[in-house]
């Protein structure tokens, strides 16, 4: 009986212990993450073609909160050599960018491809492969060419073909060195920002059709590039190709029926609407949001759901299309059924779902109104991901933090941020749910879309000043490269 009891005891400390040191897996790999508009410049650069960035903070500057633009950014395009030695001095295993497509395409077609905007990227590619630094690509991080857009953008159902056209593209030219591909980065923001509403270039605001008319281009252009990189490229070029999604945990206020199933709603509407298709065993979009669009397309005097449906072909040709699920975390917040309960709660923006969100007031608050410390959420939505679409892979291809402009190089909240965060990804790898790797938001301070520069995300700070855009870590830098290198998180 004493022998068990010493057994249990030397189990129960082991456990303690092995708790107490937080390890990830020795494969796992840890990134950061940037996109091409936010960091690039050279807007006009070498032949490259004017995007929806562009036109829009050119033509409308004040729509910006500090009415600038990207058009010279941190100036990327002149200071990739120092990009890279930033990733080797954190000590990446990757990093993870995106393609600016119209500097590779002009305008969008594939007709006209510029050389030098391959190069721009050859060379880029080729300093992280000489460093032993993996290369993760995005081909759509927001900066859609401008002409295709003067033809409707996503909402012209020949959008599928020219992104796929796109895609051929780079991953003929690229596809011999980059082994991970994302198609889109977070279709919500593309769709319901860019179309439905007017938080994102290009600011159609066709409210409640533009985001699901794009939701369904999206996807099918998605797919489409998928099949090509399946069918013409993987067996020579042997990588993975996916899509990022943002996925900010929504859980129920309360554990009354009615907030589990506002809270539903709301992941519906905000992702699984983009995921379902691809990640789902029925395919589709999500049912309840379906049959509650149909409703009130119908009462409003439409004679169909303003939710476009696939056909069952459709379906079939999308399912399945992911060799993983990228997630993009930072938040999460309460979501409650009553839309005015009390004065935190505010009303869903998403016009087709009436539910109400609720956050802690005395979570720690960043520099984005939206962005809050929010305990366990990596692993609320990684298990709920994992249950929902079973066998399926993970990256977290995007986490981060924001500061003020002036904020100090000693960034502490930022710190606090990344080991919560790390910390609920141990626990949903812990939980089973298969993780291959983790970038942060951001390598560098950048273009932050709407709020221009005002708020900084970067392990790097930038010094947007500067001609040189001088780059210069902060503290979070540190101990990110700490963790890198032990592999280890506190507690
Ligand atoms: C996600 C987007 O992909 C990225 O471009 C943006 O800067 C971060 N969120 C922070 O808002």
């Amino acid at each position: 009986m004493r022998c068990l009891l010493y057994i249990g005891l030397i189990i129960a400390g082991c456990n303690a212990q092995q708790k107490q040191e937080r390890r990830f897996p020795d494969d796992f790999i840890f990134g950061t993450a940037t996109a091409s508009y936010q960091i690039e410049g050279g807007w006009n650069a070498d032949g490259k073609g004017e995007n929806i960035w562009d036109h829009m903070t050119h033509t409308k500057p004040h729509v910006i909160k500090d009415s600038s633009n990207g058009d010279m950014a941190a100036d990327s395009y002149n200071n990739y050599e120092r990009d890279v030695e930033m990733m080797r001095e954190l000590g990446l295993d990757a990093y993870r960018f995106s393609l600016s497509w119209s500097r590779i395409l002009p305008n969008g077609f594939s007709n006209h491809v510029n050389e030098a905007g391959v190069t721009f990227y050859d060379n880029y590619i080729n300093e992280m492969i000489k460093y032993n630094i993996t290369p993760m690509v995005t081909l759509y991080h927001w900066d859609l060419p401008q002409k295709l857009q003067d033809l409707g953008g996503f909402l012209n159902p020949l959008f599928p073909e020219w992104f796929e056209d796109y895609a051929r593209v780079v991953f003929e030219k690229f596809g011999d060195r980059v082994k991970h591909w994302i198609t889109f980065n977070e279709p919500r923001e593309i769709c319901y920002e860019g179309y439905g509403w007017s938080t994102k270039a290009p600011i159609v605001n066709a409210t409640d059709i533009g985001t699901y008319y794009c939701a369904k281009y999206l996807v099918l252009a998605h797919a489409n590039a998928y099949k090509a990189y399946v069918n013409d490229f993987k067996a020579t070029q042997n990588g993975e190709c996916g899509i990022t999604i943002s996925v900010n945990w929504f859980g129920p206020l309360t554990d009354s029926a009615d907030d589990e199933y506002a809270a539903e709603l709301k992941r519906q509407a905000e992702w699984e609407i983009y995921a379902n298709p691809i990640f789902s065993e029925e395919g589709g979009f999500p049912k309840e949001l379906s049959e509650i669009v149909a409703k009130k397309s119908l009462e409003q005097g439409y004679k169909k759901s303003r939710l476009p449906e696939f056909t069952d072909e459709e379906k079939k040709y999308i399912q399945g299309t992911s060799d993983f699920f990228g997630v993009n975390h930072y938040t999460g917040v309460y979501v409650s059924a009553e839309e005015y309960k009390s004065n935190h709660i505010t009303p869903s923006l998403l016009s087709d779902i009436d539910v109400g969100t609720y956050t802690p007031p005395d979570w720690l608050a960043s520099a984005s109104s939206w962005l809050k410390l929010s305990p366990n959420s990596i692993y609320n939505s990684l298990t709920h991901l994992h249950n929902k679409y079973k066998n399926t892979k993970f990256y977290i291809t995007e986490n981060g933090w924001s500061s003020p402009p002036d904020s100090e190089l000693v960034d502490d909240d930022r710190i606090l941020y990344y080991r919560t965060a790390l910390n609920s990804l141990l626990d949903a790898i812990e939980a089973g749910v298969d993780v291959k790797g983790y970038m942060a938001w951001s390598l560098m301070d950048n273009f932050e879309w709407m709020e221009g520069y005002t708020e900084r995300f970067g392990l790097y700070h930038v010094n947007f000043d500067h001609p040189d855009r001088t780059r210069t870590p902060r503290k979070s830098a540190f101990v990110y490269k700490e963790i890198l290198k032990t592999r280890v998180i506190d507690p």
